[in-house]
């Protein structure tokens, strides 16, 4: 038995929940042109008439050039009145709303820019995705970028307050924009920006100040890091816990503990079956499909699933702040989700299971012996690129089997 009940109501910062399943960002790939609309809301509306006590609407950019790709959703007024409906849609079901805002710095393949200028990181070089839009040398941003681009968060954080979001998640990790000063694999620089802990953590934290300032104490803000990049010259597990020992301090309302960069090793915060198969599966012509089946093991590290595989690293990190952790990453049963919350998270996100399963929660609370069914094949990530967005391609095939 477990000592926390995941079922039972709780309060994150001071937002009562109705449980302490909380859906994980999951780039859901269905706001053409940046707009929400019917797609996404059903897409999460089914999740949330599921059970969960909060739900992320992912990868929302604090501007229009945090865009990794065209069709990403950014935060401003031409949307208020589609974001504001769906928001307010999907609370009548009981659940409560969160936003994960990001901005991708470098780690960009958007054509449509809106400010006149390439895609930016704390230093110049080389960016694999970059190629793909004909931008293979990043820049490194000016202190004049850099003000800009806290005010975007400051921007941003006012916004979602504005349009009836509950709490935000200001991603830290996985290789994008703030997660590019905290690491010193792409933090060269040399003034006050880069250099020792305290300085590659100087734009990450006033972007949460600015955030801060603009919605208040009573607004959570939560915050995904990486608890390493796991790639040489990158963040090390042990540097993860002081990132996130400078965000408790800060103030932060709750951490969410991830690993590895979509940069450099994609399949380290996933793990599973390599994406190279989903990405072959996709390829419209048999030549890309060929070089994903050739590349894809140079392209993609395997990293084998394991059940909670983030555990014992975030227990450290529970272990050292005093804030919230909200585990993420591997609980796919009832065993899983029982481990988490024997080990004293405070909450726990779900992501692939719940796109198998939307009743994961009133599953799981029934059934002891309770298992999602996600394989960990991974096939629905690629689909973050598909003009219909992310499905779990298994998921006909499992209610087909429930019903027989
Ligand atoms: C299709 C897909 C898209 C994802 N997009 C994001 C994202 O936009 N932001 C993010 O922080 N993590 C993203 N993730 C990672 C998940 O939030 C989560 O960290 C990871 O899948 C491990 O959790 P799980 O085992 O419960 O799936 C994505 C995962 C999947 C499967
Ligand atoms: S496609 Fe379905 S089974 Fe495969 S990883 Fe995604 S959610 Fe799990």
């Amino acid at each position: 038995m477990s000592k926390i009940d995941p079922f039972a109501p709780a309060i994150l910062g001071n937002l009562n929940l109705r449980n302490r399943i909380i859906k994980a960002a999951t780039f859901e790939g269905m706001t053409p042109g940046g707009v929400p609309g019917q797609r996404l809301l059903d897409f999460h509306k089914e999740i949330a008439e599921g059970g969960i006590g909060l739900t992320t609407l992912s990868y929302c950019t604090t501007e229009a050039d945090g865009r990794i790709m065209e069709s990403m959703m950014w935060l401003h007024d031409g949307i208020r009145d589609e974001l504001s409906a769906l928001i307010a849609e999907l609370k009548t079901t009981g659940v409560k709303v969160s936003g994960q805002v990001t901005h991708c710095g470098h780690f960009s393949q958007n054509k449509d820019l809106k400010r006149d200028q390439p895609p930016k990181g704390p230093s110049k070089m080389f960016v694999g995705i970059g190629l793909t839009a004909g931008r293979p040398i990043a820049p490194a941003m000016t202190h004049e970028d850099i003000a800009h681009l806290i005010e975007t968060y400051r921007n941003a954080a006012a916004f979602m307050k504005d349009v009836g979001f509950d709490a935000m998640e200001i991603h830290f990790g996985h290789g994008y924009g703030l997660s590019q000063f905290i690491s010193p694999k792409t933090n060269k620089r040399t003034d006050e920006y880069g250099g020792n802990h305290e300085k590659r953590m100087r734009v990450p934290l006033e972007c949460l100040a600015a955030a801060r300032a603009a919605v208040g104490d009573d607004f959570p803000i939560l915050g995904k890091i990486s608890m390493t990049d796991a790639v040489k010259g990158g963040i090390t597990y042990e540097q993860g816990i002081e990132v996130a020992k400078s965000l408790d301090q800060a103030g932060i309302d709750g951490i969410v503990p991830s690993g590895g960069t979509s940069s450099y090793n994609s399949m380290y915060l996933f793990r599973g079956q390599s994406i190279a198969k989903g990405m072959a599966a996709m390829a419209s012509s048999a030549a890309s499909k060929f070089i994903y089946k050739i590349m894809g093991p140079l392209m993609w590290k395997n990293y084998p699933y394991e059940p909670t595989f983030f555990l014992e690293a975030s227990k450290r990190i529970k272990e050292t702040v005093g804030c919230p952790v909200i585990y993420v990453g591997g609980v796919s049963t009832r065993a899983d989700l029982d481990r988490v919350f024997e080990a004293g998270f405070d909450f726990v996100q779900i992501g692939r299971p719940l796109l198998i399963d939307p009743e994961f929660v009133k599953n799981a609370q029934h059934d002891p012996v309770y298992d999602s069914g996600c394989t960990h094949c991974n096939f629905c990530v690629p689909l973050i690129q598909h003009p219909d967005g992310i499905r779990c391609v298994l998921k006909d095939k499992k209610e087909v089997a429930h019903v027989a």
